[in-house]
């Protein structure tokens, strides 16, 4: 399928912001989207990028009322030599697939969505941020708009691709971040659609959400559903957290993101020789760490917020400092190699980054 390409007249541009201090997390929205349709029968079709625009959506439409829908988050690096770099584009694509699998909505075509999604951002390069730690976050999203309301399985869908420059996804930057552990919420249940990347996972994190954030900190710390006992993931994030010399993160349960950043990590630690386990662990055990001074430092890692060092957390109305409550080693090596690698700074030895293009 050809992808159609219109482009917006110069006059009707939007303003470029110039201050890259500003931009925060997901408030500014390039010139241009993609846009894809499905409709049973006819498959998808009309592949196109447009001008950034509202949508025209039924009121009936099921994605509004059901919550069949599915989203990726991932970035375009303006880095080295002035190139445009993308990392690990095509895991975030296949994960989309899967969230779509498990939403029932269609598979799309990597190859074509892929293409699309590299035109989109060489079009609208000059909205990539050039300071550093700032990048086009990419939201490709896929809504199912029948105007029906019987609960079944769409049959038609809108597949879009918008973008827009951010800098750090959090308030404190790069600087450790407390965060609150929720013991009577829960995120998603085993069997639940907790690993795919859907608006209701979020929709649901937001009532202890708001609740953390009343009592002063960033983001909350998920506990499995059926014992509120094992650490599962942040909200926006996947989480480690250092024992002595060794990590340890929450295995892929069913009920935790698969993120592409946490699986970076994963590597990356492997490859520096870092003892690292993929299993699970309470929060007693992370608070009797806490108290005989094994815990030493507490990390997330997500696409949005990168690597977010974790300074001080509270439990049942409890606070807990991890190490000295400063960014600790590990999340400043990871964060600064990830960073080096996505800006194509740093030698790629697992083929993560892709140079699409430069200025
Ligand atoms: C990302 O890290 O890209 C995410 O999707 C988190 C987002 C919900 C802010």
């Amino acid at each position: 399928m050809k992808i159609e390409v219109q482009e917006l007249e110069p006059a009707k541009k939007k303003k470029i912001p110039t201050d890259d201090s500003k931009l925060g997390f997901g408030k500014h929205f390039s010139d241009h989207m993609f846009c894809m349709d499905y409709e049973k029968g006819k498959g998808w079709h009309s592949p196109r990028i447009e001008a950034y625009r509202t949508l025209q959506l039924d009121p009936a439409c099921m994605a509004l009322h059901y919550g069949q829908e599915v989203f990726e988050g991932l970035k375009a690096y303006r880095g080295e030599k002035d190139g445009i770099y993308l990392f690990r584009h095509r895991d975030n694509l296949a994960r989309l697939n899967r969230s779509c699998e498990r939403m029932v909505i269609p598979q799309l075509d990597l190859d074509l969505v892929s293409d699309a999604l590299k035109k989109l951002v060489l079009q609208d390069k000059e909205w990539i941020p050039k300071s550093p730690g700032c990048s086009l976050y990419i939201r490709p999203n896929v809504i199912a708009v029948d105007p029906f309301l019987g609960v079944r399985p769409s049959d038609s869908y809108l597949f879009y691709i918008i973008c827009g420059p951010v800098g750090a996804y959090y308030a404190e930057g790069f600087n450790p971040i407390s965060i609150y552990v929720a013991d009577k919420f829960v995120r998603a249940v085993q069997g639940g659609v907790g690993e795919a990347k859907t608006g209701g996972n979020y929709a649901a994190s937001l009532y202890a959400q708001r609740e953390a954030q009343e009592k002063g900190f960033s983001q909350v710390l998920w506990l499995d559903a059926k014992e509120h006992k094992f650490v599962e993931e942040v909200g926006t994030m996947n989480i480690f957290f250092r024992f002595n010399d060794e990590l340890l993160t929450s295995p892929l349960t069913g009920s935790i993101l698969p993120g592409i950043t946490r699986d970076s990590v994963i590597k990356l630690l492997a490859k520096w020789g870092v003892k690292l386990s993929e299993r699970r662990f309470s929060i007693d055990q992370v608070i009797a760490a806490q108290k005989d001074g094994s815990l030493r430092e507490v990390f997330g890692a997500g696409t949005a917020a990168i690597i977010a060092p974790v300074g001080s957390f509270q439990y049942k109305g409890t606070n807990y400092q991890v190490g000295d409550g400063r960014t600790g080693e590990l999340s400043q090596k990871l964060y600064d190699f990830l960073l080096d690698l996505q800006y194509g700074r740093e030698q790629d030895d697992f083929g993560w980054v892709e140079r699409i293009g430069a200025f």
